[in-house]
């Protein structure tokens, strides 16, 4: 079973093929972001424009790299939400438009979903049930799969994603965006006991929010410049020394990660799960990774930070799942993106 996945939610075009869902056969990313990093966050109007740029290359990239024409492909998958409509709406196109022309069946994804389905592209494969912690820019989610397509959610954000909390305190401390890789960088020399940052508590053990973090972050960062609260989103880092900003990325991250590690080692123990996988893309974070590994006590298979950031493998090894599986097809002629959807 081979299947071409295809993914342009965000501000990354990319195209894979897989076969039986486990196996990589060709991969390729396009990616807007150092535009994007200009202007401090995703411009949805500049990603879609750079997918239409770039979504016939990276297909006819994957060909190449895999030595495959159309005659081996089984299946499309394409996601078709949650993300940004501009950005779907050309991948689900393009999806359509090739499922149509090339006669194949259609699969549609779920971007969060597919996240978790790179931990199905190392070995050993993951088993059930299977608890899976998924941050990412957009998501902060606990989900246990009892099989594949059989999953509950256990809780969730309730206001800011992990990813978008990295983002937005690297604006603070003028760091570049995508914030989570330069938070991860700058807090390298920093002391994360230099100050206090609070934990959210929550009804549900198991859901999140990472806004008051994010707040509380800012306000230490203007504490210690003296300053008040109207300085610009530039002045505010021009006044922070290199010393400051260590300390405040390296405290903010030690709480931020200690938040998912806790909750993750309480969602096993409760659930005992055989398999823990982290996805989406703070799961490319060494910090994180080497937090849980230290605390969980079984051992837990990391997928490669490439497979974690957003990219078509996991697009590819979702939809191989629901081809094998036997799940519905999505109709090429009517197939919508649905920026809002829900796991
Ligand atoms: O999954 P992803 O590529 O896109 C979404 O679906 O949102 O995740 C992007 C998020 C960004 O917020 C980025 O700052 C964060 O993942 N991220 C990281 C790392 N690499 C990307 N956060 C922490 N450490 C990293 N190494
Ligand atoms: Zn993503």
């Amino acid at each position: 079973m081979k299947v071409l996945g295809i993914e342009t939610s965000c501000d990354e075009t990319a195209a894979a093929i897989v076969e039986d869902g486990h196996n990589l056969l060709g991969s390729s990313i396009a990616s807007s972001v150092d535009i994007h990093a200009l202007y401090g966050g995703v411009i949805p109007e500049i990603a879609a424009r750079s997918h239409i740029e770039s979504i016939i290359p990276v297909i006819e990239d994957v060909f190449s790299q895999s030595k495959l024409g159309w005659e081996d492909i089984d299946a499309i998958a394409v996601t078709y939400g949650p993300g940004l409509l501009g950005g779907l709406l050309i991948g689900v196109l393009a999806a359509r438009t090739l499922a149509i022309a090339k006669n194949k069946p259609l699969y549609a994804v779920n971007h969060v979903e597919a996240h978790v389905y790179a931990n199905f592209l190392v070995k050993p494969l993951p088993q059930f049930p299977l608890l899976s912690l998924i941050v990412s820019g957009g998501h902060t989610q606990l989900v246990i799969f009892k099989n594949h397509f059989d999953y509950q959610l256990l809780g969730q954000t309730k206001d800011d994603a992990m990813g978008e909390a990295y983002d937005k305190v690297a604006k603070v401390l003028g760091l570049p965006y995508p914030g989570g890789p330069n938070i991860s960088k700058t807090a390298m020399t920093g002391d994360a006991n230099a100050f206090e940052l609070p934990k959210a508590k929550l009804d549900n053990p198991y859901d999140f929010s990472f806004s008051g973090l994010k707040t509380a972050t800012l306000r230490t960062a203007q504490k210690a410049v003296g300053a008040d609260f109207r300085l610009s989103s530039t002045e505010l880092p021009a006044l922070l020394t290199d010393r400051q900003k260590a300390d405040i990325a390296a405290s903010f991250q030690k709480v931020a990660i200690e938040t998912v590690v806790s909750k993750t080692i309480q969602a096993y123990k409760e659930f005992k799960p055989k398999t823990v996988v982290i996805a989406g893309g703070v799961a490319a974070s060494q910090e994180l990774r080497q937090a849980l590994k230290e605390k969980l006590p079984i051992d837990i298979n990391y997928a490669p930070p490439h497979l974690c950031t957003d990219n078509g493998a996991m697009v590819a090894a979702l939809g191989c799942y629901k081809a094998m599986l036997k799940q519905p097809t999505a109709d090429p002629y009517s197939l919508e993106a649905i920026p809002n959807l829900k796991m």
